[in-house]
């Protein structure tokens, strides 16, 4: 359902502060660092600025975040024992809620100096990304966003996850339209409408696309053990294009892990 100008304005604001929560996070992540703490780090900027997390008792999680490292595609849960190390990388996935809105984000960041594999894996996924928000706009198709991502990631033989897709977000955490990441002709009928809001979350390995998930039943890992990276914004489709309600207040496109070395 398209939001109202109220509405949207609410979105906006609970987007900006997931956002502000990453940016927040970025010049921490380091080496000897844990999850749990990254985790906090989080926990105290969503504090600061009034907003909660909505992770937290979500269907029974646990934390504040999701910190997804290396083979972990998705739902890692922040932990105390868990010591980032040199060559690491990382996905840091902040849900926010503020005003009765939810924001939903997230980002790789590396620990030290990452192999060349990894640092590709992480460009093509955010380039996956942003060339599916760039089909958005109002009466282009849902399923040209998979389209888009496909043809970005799949020269590199890249799995795209399959089982976990974007979502719609805005009263509740997760709710329509379903957002698949692949070449995919569902909803080959669905038209994006102005005022829409919802994420584009690409989970992409560096080998299968298939996933298994650990007996915590929150951890999900790539099943060949290969890397998994991931890239989430939450978009609003607008009259001619598209507005990226997450953008990174400090770093905007130019994300540290995106930049050479
Ligand atoms: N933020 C995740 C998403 O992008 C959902 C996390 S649900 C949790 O949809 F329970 F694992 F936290
Ligand atoms: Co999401
Ligand atoms: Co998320």
């Amino acid at each position: 359902m398209p939001k109202n100008a109220v509405e949207i304005e609410k979105m906006r604001v609970a987007c900006r502060l997931a956002a502000e929560v990453l940016d927040v996070v970025t010049p921490q992540v380091k080496a000897g660092v844990s999850t749990r703490a990254l985790n906090d780090i989080c926990l105290a900027a969503m504090v600061e600025r009034g907003c909660t997390s909505a992770t937290l008792g979500y269907r029974g999680y646990p934390r504040e975040t999701c910190i997804s490292v290396n083979d972990v595609v998705c739902h890692g849960i922040p932990s105390e024992g868990e010591i980032l190390k040199d060559g690491d990388i990382l996905n840091i996935d902040v849900t926010v809620i503020k005003d009765g809105f939810y924001g939903d984000t997230s980002r790789m960041f590396t620990v030290g100096s990452v192999s060349d594999a990894a640092r590709q894996l992480i460009k093509a996924t955010y380039d996956g990304m942003m060339a599916g928000i760039a089909t958005v706009k109002s009466g282009s198709r849902l399923h040209e966003i998979g389209t888009a991502i496909e043809q970005v990631v799949a020269p590199r033989r890249y799995g795209i996850v399959r089982e976990y897709c974007g979502h719609g977000v805005g009263k509740k955490f997760h709710e329509d339209p379903m957002v698949l990441h692949y070449a995919n002709n569902e909803f080959a009928n669905v038209s994006l409408r102005k005022g829409l809001t919802f994420t584009i979350e690409p989970m992409v390995n560096t080998g299968s696309w298939r996933t298994r998930l650990e007996d915590d039943g929150w951890t999900v890992r790539t099943a060949d053990k290969s890397l998994s990276a991931q890239f989430e914004h939450t978009v609003l489709v607008t009259e001619d294009g598209v507005e990226i309600l997450t953008r990174s207040p400090a770093y905007g496109d130019k994300l540290p892990v995106l930049a050479g070395g």
